[in-house]
């Protein structure tokens, strides 16, 4: 560096603490040195997060937030606006790739226990942050005004209805009008421009601060903070995280653009798993389409809904399908509680865990997938019994991760 340069950030550093704070978080800190392709999908999910605010900035120039135009204007930007295409594709296709990334994301952190202590309030940012993306895709969904963003916000607003003396108050507070209409359609315009993409860009700076605080954890799950060298206090299984995982994390992020970018090109709608068919029509309020599904990363918790078929304890069917519904969600903050095995990794975990893992694994694809068909009576019963494997993982934890078999954890990490 030249004597300017230097004296240039001399100038910075006197006014902002700006090496400290790259030194802090980049090149003195220190990550686990086995990290392995499970730690692509958090800066994967930054990259996305990026992607989604700029193209959402471009998209946001030409949409009109109003019920008599909105259609019309995704149209125009699919055909009239220079590159609108590309800007729209790139914006659909990131909504779902954010949840393939962040499901990843997740499953890895239930593999590893990185939800288990140090990393609980962590583990907790996360889950605020997927409940504020839920509300993001939720929001955008219903902008293109077509016949699934309405009719498909009018199944997940009626459920406010359900809530007992409050309910329909609630509804109707929450539309600004009896029904969905052109004042929800502009509220939640706001939410999805303003409010929700403020709100995750501060929760992702909150979860960054506090992975750095307690420092990452890795495959063995075990602590590199406590077997630190003498002399340099530096974790002798650490390196620093700059260049050594900027750089790796490029190689994960070339490998996302080639499938982004061939879905992109390719196959934008994906069968309509990304864009739903039924959302090439424009919404009529007069007309509910045959078979209302949610998009897919949706559906493991739409099933749920719908698995509960009978009034319970004084409790309306589709109340208990709400709870349901909400709870399917919630239950992941309980993790780090009901987990009690004396181990971290799945490495070093035993057998029922790994059964239990995949069976719950099972259990989310099998609800996801029945979510997108018309419910019959055995599909209904298949929802009924996957709902049940599916939380048996979370309720059965504190007994069966306590008399599992476990292999001893190494002392220092593997690879
Ligand atoms: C916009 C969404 C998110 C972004 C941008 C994000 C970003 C990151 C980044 C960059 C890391 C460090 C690299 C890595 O470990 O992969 C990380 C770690 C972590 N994240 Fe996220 N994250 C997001 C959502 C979530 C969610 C939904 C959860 C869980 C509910 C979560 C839980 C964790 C945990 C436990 C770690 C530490 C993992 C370990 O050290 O093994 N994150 N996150």
């Amino acid at each position: 560096m030249n004597k300017q340069n230097n004296t240039f950030l001399e100038w910075i550093d006197k006014r902002f603490p700006l090496v400290s704070t790259w030194k802090e978080h980049f090149t003195e800190y220190y990550a686990p040195k086995n990290f392995n392709f499970w730690y692509f999908f958090g800066s994967l999910a930054l990259l996305v997060l990026v992607n989604q605010l700029v193209t959402g900035i471009f998209l946001t120039m030409s949409y009109k937030p109003d019920s008599s135009l909105a259609f019309a204007s995704v149209e125009y930007i699919m055909r009239d606006v220079d590159y609108g295409w590309l800007i729209r594709y790139m914006h659909s296709t990131g909504a779902s790739m954010f949840f393939v990334v962040v499901y990843l994301h997740m499953f890895r952190g239930m593999m590893y226990g990185s939800y288990r202590k140090p990393r609980e309030l962590l583990w907790l940012i996360g889950m605020g942050i997927f409940f504020v993306l839920m509300s993001l895709a939720f929001t955008g969904y219903i902008l293109p005004w077509g016949q699934m963003s309405y009719w498909g916000a009018q199944v997940i607003v009626s459920m406010f209805e359900a809530i007992p003396f409050v309910g329909e108050t609630l509804h109707n507070w929450i539309l600004g009008d009896f029904m969905l209409s052109d004042a929800a359609l502009n509220r939640f315009f706001a939410y999805h421009v303003v409010t929700l993409p403020v709100l995750i860009v501060v929760l992702v700076f909150v979860h960054i601060i506090a992975l750095h605080e307690v420092g990452s954890n890795n495959p063995d799950g075990i602590e590199i903070k406590e077997n630190k060298n003498p002399q340099t206090k530096i974790p002798v299984d650490g390196i620093p995280f700059h260049p050594y995982y900027t750089v790796k994390d490029i190689f994960g992020v070339v490998i996302f653009l080639i499938v982004f970018c061939g879905i992109i090109f390719f196959a934008p709608e994906m069968g309509g798993y990304f864009l739903e068919h039924n959302n090439f029509i424009p919404a009529d309020t007069l007309k509910t389409p045959d078979h209302i599904a949610p998009v897919w990363y949706f559906t493991p918790y739409y099933s749920m809904l719908r698995a509960v078929t009978v009034n319970f304890l004084w409790v309306d069917a589709k109340l208990w399908g709400v709870i349901l519904m909400v709870a399917g969600v919630a239950v992941f903050c309980f993790l780090p509680w009901l987990d009690r095995s004396p181990v971290k990794s799945i490495r070093y975990k035993g057998p029922i865990f790994k059964f239990a893992l995949t069976l719950f694994v099972i259990s989310f694809f099998v609800l996801g997938w029945l979510g997108t068909q018309s419910p019959t009576p055995l599909y209904t019963l298949l929802a009924q019994i996957f709902s049940v494997i599916y939380f048996a993982f979370f309720i059965l934890m504190p007994w069966y991760s306590k008399i599992d078999k476990t292999k001893p954890e190494p002392k220092r990490v593997t690879k």
